[in-house]
């Protein structure tokens, strides 16, 4: 059996963790593909990347380069394509920017890479993935974004500090859009099985709801761009789900097809990533509150999809 492809859209800093983070985990060789002016950028990466290789002792051959042609049969592709916010600025900010981005790499890979499972990291996320999804032509189940996995990681880490219990004992969930408006489900969250509710006073919660929500400003104020660690550990836990059909339930923008009642949308809500890709839309109850907030969230979301039509 052959080595599966992994190509990553954007050698920036969250291709280049991509790529180490792959790499590391041997899932399979990686293309670390940007535009023909930074291809000096993706092949420098990619060499480094080689060479650790030897000092670490891992297995992958990893290629820089500027040609669609390296991408071709990929089995995994992963967005990152696109300029990240500055401070002061929102997600929605870069909308003009990244849309004609993400078209082009759309385009592109509707011929290169047709049978790949999609990955779309760049912001603003909601839209930048419905329009891969709409100039692509591909199936709901193969083009996901990754936002839910990295918010529950941050609402994850602000609760385990707050109560001072291991990160691993926490099991949250955040939904919604990647926006000031995502939902961090506290109604289900728990502590290996303790309601989270009974263990963190309600003031408290409500401000690690609100650190969540800016979670990716609070990185942004700090070091002028955009966090790339913990966006690209996620983006490769969904990687790996798919490539060894794990299973794994996770919060991740989906395409809703009259799930929660939205049609025609990507939001976040929990699925099933598998061989099948995104196998299942989980539906969870939800307080009365948290649906209110979904649905805030959505609109939010509708608001940029018309916004990008007109674009
Ligand atoms: N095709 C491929 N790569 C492109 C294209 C394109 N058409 N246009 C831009 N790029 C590349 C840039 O040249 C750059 O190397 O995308 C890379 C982005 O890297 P960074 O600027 O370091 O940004 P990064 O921090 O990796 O974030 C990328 O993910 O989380 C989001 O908000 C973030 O939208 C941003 C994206």
């Amino acid at each position: 059996m052959s080595r599966k492809k992994i190509s990553l859209i954007g050698a920036g800093n969250i291709g280049g963790e991509l790529a180490a983070l792959i790499a590391r985990k041997e899932l399979g060789d990686v293309v670390l593909f940007d535009i023909p002016e930074k291809e000096g950028v993706a092949k420098g990466k990619a060499l480094d990347l080689s060479q650790n290789g030897a000092v670490l002792g891992y297995d992958a051959k990893i290629t820089g380069t500027s040609s669609w042609a390296e991408v071709a049969g990929s089995d995994v592709v992963i967005i990152t394509a696109g300029v990240p916010r500055k401070a002061g600025m929102s997600r929605d900010d870069l909308l003009g920017i990244n849309l004609k981005i993400i078209r082009s790499v759309g385009e592109n890979l509707k011929k290169a890479a047709p049978d790949a499972f999609v990955i779309v990291v760049s912001n603003p996320l909601d839209a930048m993935v419905y329009e891969l999804k709409r100039v692509t032509g591909f199936s709901g189940k193969k083009v996901v974004g990754m936002a839910g996995v990295l918010d529950s990681a941050r609402f994850q880490l602000f609760l385990a500090e707050e109560m001072g219990v291991s990160v691993k004992d926490v099991r949250p969930m955040v939904l919604g859009g990647h926006g000031d408006t995502m939902v961090p489900v506290t109604s289900n969250c728990t502590v290996n099985g303790i309601p989270v509710t009974q263990l963190v006073a309600a003031d408290k919660l409500a401000a690690i709801v609100d650190r969540t929500r800016n979670g990716g400003g609070e990185i942004v104020k700090l070091m002028g761009t955009s966090a790339f660690y913990a966006p690209a550990s996620a983006a490769v836990l969904m990687a790996e789900a798919y490539l060894k059909d794990l299973k794994r339930l996770v919060a991740c923008a989906a395409y809703l097809d009259g799930e929660y009642g939205y049609k025609d949308l990507y939001m976040g809500v929990p699925v099933v990533i598998g061989a099948g890709g995104v196998e299942k839309v989980v539906t969870i109850a939800l307080t009365g509150d948290e649906k209110a907030m979904l649905e805030k969230s959505a609109a939010a979301v509708k608001e940029l999809i018309e916004a990008s039509k007109k674009l």
